[in-house]
């Protein structure tokens, strides 16, 4: 029977993240719970859809191994937020409807706790290349395409240039760089992987890449839409924290319903690299869902 990816959300998939963690009696006790604070408390689980739904248009695909892939994308972008909200970096104090991870565990502590989810992520992706048998060619090129995504030229190269004042006059081009490696780098990341996983033609494989770049450009003109016209208990976060940080935002740039344009025309980029068959449907309803969000 074909793998329905909506199935393992979110029952089976938060089982298998809270499996993730390390042994409690192994672990620091502070370190242990600021991480289950960071990774279990919420959030859309999105890179797991994804890499679920993008791993479904495989044949025979076991959904174990690809939950545990998707938890491994899970605890990165979990280290992303911890350190993201940091007062040396957005100085938030609240994520997914709670303190932020500092707020409860000190700075120290949810530095350390990032830096633990970062390692758990590796570990983690690992595991679930061994439990699927992936090919040793394909957990390689999976390893390295998390690698890529976090490092110096994706996710903390984008967030190295969303701490810097915004370029004067504004500039276009500096705002999408940005948000193509904050934030699009891993939501690529998950569709490849996912893909991998799946054992998907390199065609289709590529086709994702490209899917996955239009949606992170898309994903993060609607964060920072809802940053501006959000209410905090529907985000779970504080809203107008971009303009308060004086950041150079795409609806502070075109205005929100250029913003809201462009993102829709995003999508419509993101759709057509998918594949067309039917296995594809959840996985385009997915794509959609995310762009019209309201949290
Ligand atoms: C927030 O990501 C950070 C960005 C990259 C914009 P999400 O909106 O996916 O956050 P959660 O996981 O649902 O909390
Ligand atoms: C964050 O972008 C991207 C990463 C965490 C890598 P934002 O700073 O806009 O995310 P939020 O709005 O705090 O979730
Ligand atoms: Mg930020
Ligand atoms: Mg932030
Ligand atoms: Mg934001």
């Amino acid at each position: 029977m074909p793998l329905d990816p909506r199935s393992l959300f979110p029952d089976a998939f938060e089982e298998v993240l809270a499996g993730c963690l390390p042994e409690m009696a192994a672990c620091h006790p502070r370190l242990h719970a600021a991480m289950a604070h960071a990774l279990l408390g919420g959030g859309k689980r999105l890179r797991p859809r994804l890499l679920a739904a993008a791993a479904a248009l495989g044949e025979d695909v076991a959904p174990g191994p690809v939950l545990r892939a998707g938890a491994a994308l899970e605890c990165l972008h979990a280290y992303s937020l911890v350190h993201d909200d940091l007062p040396a970096m957005d100085d938030d104090d609240w994520r997914r409807g709670q303190p932020a991870c500092h707020s409860a565990f000190g700075e120290a502590m949810a530095i350390l706790a990032g830096d633990a989810l970062q390692a758990l992520a590796f570990e983690t992706l690992l595991g679930a290349a061994a439990a699927a048998d992936l090919p040793s060619e394909a957990t390689r090129d999976a390893l390295a395409d998390l690698s890529r995504a976090a490092g110096a030229l994706g996710l903390v190269g984008g967030q190295a240039g969303d701490l810097e004042p915004p370029p004067v006059p504004a500039d276009l081009d500096r705002v999408l760089w940005i948000h193509a490696r904050k934030t699009g780098a891993l939501l690529r990341a998950a569709l490849v992987i996912g893909g991998r996983f799946g054992a998907l033609p390199p065609g289709e494989i590529a086709g994702l890449g490209r899917a996955g770049d239009s949606l992170g450009l898309a994903f993060q003109a609607v964060d920072d839409l809802l940053d501006a016209e959000g209410e905090r208990d529907d985000l779970g976060k504080t809203p107008g924290r971009d303009a308060a940080l004086g950041k150079l935002t795409l609806p502070a740039l075109l205005g929100a319903d250029e913003t809201r344009r462009r993102a829709e025309a995003w999508l419509a980029e993101a759709l057509a690299a998918l594949p067309a068959r039917p296995a594809a449907a959840p996985l385009r309803e997915l794509a959609d869902a995310l762009v019209h969000r309201r949290s």
